[in-house]
């Protein structure tokens, strides 16, 4: 995830800059970059713009060098959303004449549009970015109001989308002025000058008394102190919090972990993946589509290939790549996909799955599909990846950097992806109306309302759940249908994290051999959601409490009847069936979480596992 830090004061803003980077740096980054307001030899004011490709440690060991005893600037460290990573899409970015650079985290639904009326009006684009929109927008208000707050305001009016802005104005010595909307920026007071930053960790050293900028509310920073605006440019008494965190809780946001931390951030993964994907006709924009209608239309076959719980989520795509699009579609891990000899002809679409974007196996399957003729898909979370790289096209899964070891939002965010590759081939087939593929894409984005409810409801029931699952030695996890899907990933996030064995089943395959396992208090984990299959699941609940199971079941709201068989009920909003995954697996996430607390596990770095796995 991108940081943005800022500094005005009395003291070298660019150490300031370098330490605050620094900081931020484990949300991930590919680039960094700052701009530094410094006096030129005619005593005009300018600005000096530095970026770098690769750790901020480049752009310190750069910036070393620099004489300049500029005392205002602001800093940046990307992950790239829009455009690979490169020098020319690093932040900050600047206006044509340069006297205006910004840095922004966060998405501009509407800077295509933005970026050619500004060409128009003969505005030179340096980058790929859609934050760069932002300086020339405010370059075009500045020349009107001569105010660089005023201009900042008139800029962000024009915007649709998500942001966190720092901009400076070499016409404003000392100045930073500040906006936000959906995406944090935090601003505080030390005694060296006025801050700014995305994270509360960048700020701690210098002050614990922050603003939380709200949003629609804006911010300028002098030297002499903070001014907080709303959008009408009257003045607001913000409300100062006192931060007590130390380092390693700041690094996480207050959570105890970087799962939780991860978990709870999944509304916004739903909501950012699918931001501006579809326009006011229900067309999908996907990032790099990178194949023609015509191809899509052709395509007769599709293979899923993923690894771990990337794969999960292809079992989960390939029932609405079926149910929508009536595309015939298999799922298979990319460690046999490689090995084998699958049936490929040039309409075999191959979409590979891979939150690093770096699985060796799937990389290698993806090299092979290639070969075969395959057209090949790749849904991954990182921008500019070997994944991206070698594939046709490209869904970026907006997950940002996932720190625990266990993936969790970047399965939501893998799934949420893939249904949006599913609506595509639905629609370009003609296979669903606009106006299904319209609610469809609705009720997905709804998805992000009702995983907030699951996180603010639900943790006294996960947490008695994780109780009983976590002194048993063996776990079954059972579902059909989408539920099936969802138990895989379950119990594979139980076993990661917890060292607890656990299993899934298709509940109907019980009968066939799982069900000589259960005992009196054998745990098998359910879901239960309603669905066209709830009464067969129900009837093979029956089945295990007979033998003395106890039953955790992750149930629709509402339904009562559940409790008659279940010892452990943790509710859930109604969604259609084919939405369940993305809410059913979050309570399943959290369960894991808890019952490997409960045994004394790092839920972070479970023992053995790496982040990415970039060897065969
Ligand atoms: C499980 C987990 C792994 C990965 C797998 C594939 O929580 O994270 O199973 O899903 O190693 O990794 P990517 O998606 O990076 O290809």
């Amino acid at each position: 995830m991108c940081g943005i830090i800022g500094f005005t004061g009395r003291s070298q803003a660019k150490d300031i800059l370098v330490e605050g980077l620094t900081r931020m740096e484990y949300r991930g980054y590919d680039s960094a970059g700052v701009a530094l307001e410094v006096a030129g030899a005619d005593g005009e004011a300018r600005l000096d713009v530095i970026r770098r490709v690769g750790k901020v440690a480049g752009l310190a060991s750069e910036l070393e060098g620099y004489k300049d005893e500029s005392t205002c600037g602001i800093g940046h460290t990307r992950w790239a959303t829009h455009g690979r990573p490169s020098t020319a899409n690093a932040h900050p970015h600047t206006s044509c004449d340069g006297r205006i650079a910004v840095v922004h985290n966060g998405i501009v639904e509407n800077f295509a549009e933005l970026r050619e009326e500004l060409q128009d009006r003969g505005h030179e684009f340096k980058s790929d970015t859609d934050t760069e929109v932002f300086a020339h927008l405010i370059e075009e208000a500045y020349g009107c109001e001569g105010d660089l707050m005023a201009a900042v305001r008139e800029a962000v009016s024009q915007v649709a989308g998500a942001y966190g802005l720092a901009a400076v104005c070499a016409d404003e010595p000392g100045t930073i002025a500040v906006a936000r909307k959906d995406s944090p920026i935090i601003i505080g007071m030390g005694e060296m000058g006025a801050y700014v930053a995305s994270d509360v960790i960048a700020l701690i050293d210098a002050t614990r008394d922050v603003v939380v900028l709200a949003d629609d509310q804006f911010a300028k920073l002098t030297p002499e102190g903070i001014e907080c605006t709303d959008s009408e440019g009257r003045a607001i008494q913000p409300e100062v919090t006192h931060v007590d965190w130390d380092l390693d809780m700041a690094e996480k946001g207050g959570y105890p972990d970087f799962m939780l931390k991860e978990i709870h951030e999944q509304p916004r993964v739903v909501r950012d993946t699918l931001v501006g994907r579809m326009s006011a006709n229900g067309e999908l924009d996907i990032d790099e589509l990178g194949l023609s209608l015509q191809e899509l239309n052709d395509i007769d076959r599709v293979y899923v290939i993923a690894c771990g719980t990337s794969y999960h989520a292809g079992l989960v795509a390939k029932n609405v790549i079926e149910g929508w699009a009536r595309i015939p579609c298999e799922v298979e891990a990319a460690s046999e996909f490689r090995y084998r000899d699958p049936i490929i002809t040039p309409s075999t679409l191959v979409v590979a799955v891979s939150q690093s974007g770096e699985t060796a196996d799937t990389l290698a399957a993806i090299r092979d599909a290639r070969i075969k003729g395959a057209k090949v898909f790749g849904i991954t979370n990182v921008v500019g990846s070997p994944v991206a790289r070698e594939s046709d096209g490209v869904i970026y899964t907006k997950a940002n950097k996932e720190i625990a070891v266990a993936s969790t939002k970047s399965f939501i965010g893998q799934i949420v992806s893939l249904m949006l590759l599913a609506l595509l081939l639905a629609q370009v087939k003609y296979r669903l109306s606009t106006k299904t593929a319209r609610m469809l894409f609705r009720e997905l984005g709804d998805t992000a309302e009702q995983i907030q409810r699951i996180l603010d409801e639900s943790s006294d029931s996960i947490h008695e759940a994780a109780e009983a699952v976590a002194p048993a030695h063996s776990a079954l996890f059972v579902g059909r249908g989408m539920g099936a899907a969802i138990a895989y990933e379950g119990a594979l996030k139980l076993k990661e994290v917890s060292y607890l064995h656990a299993e899934a089943y298709a509940a109907g395959e019980m009968k066939h051999g799982p069900i000589a396992l259960i005992e009196p208090g054998f745990p098998v984990i359910a879901v239960a959601t309603k669905s066209p299959t709830y009464d067969k699941v129900v009837s093979n609940l029956m089945e295990c409490r007979a033998r003395g199971a106890v039953v955790v079941t992750v149930a629709t709201e509402g339904d009562e009847e559940i409790k008659k068989i279940a010892d452990h009920v943790i509710y859930i909003p109604q969604v259609r069936d084919c939405f369940s995954p993305i809410t059913a697996s979050v309570p399943l996430q959290l369960l894991a979480r808890e019952a490997a607390l409960l045994r004394g596990c790092d839920v972070d770095q479970p023992r053995n596992l790496a982040k990415s796995v970039t060897v065969e």
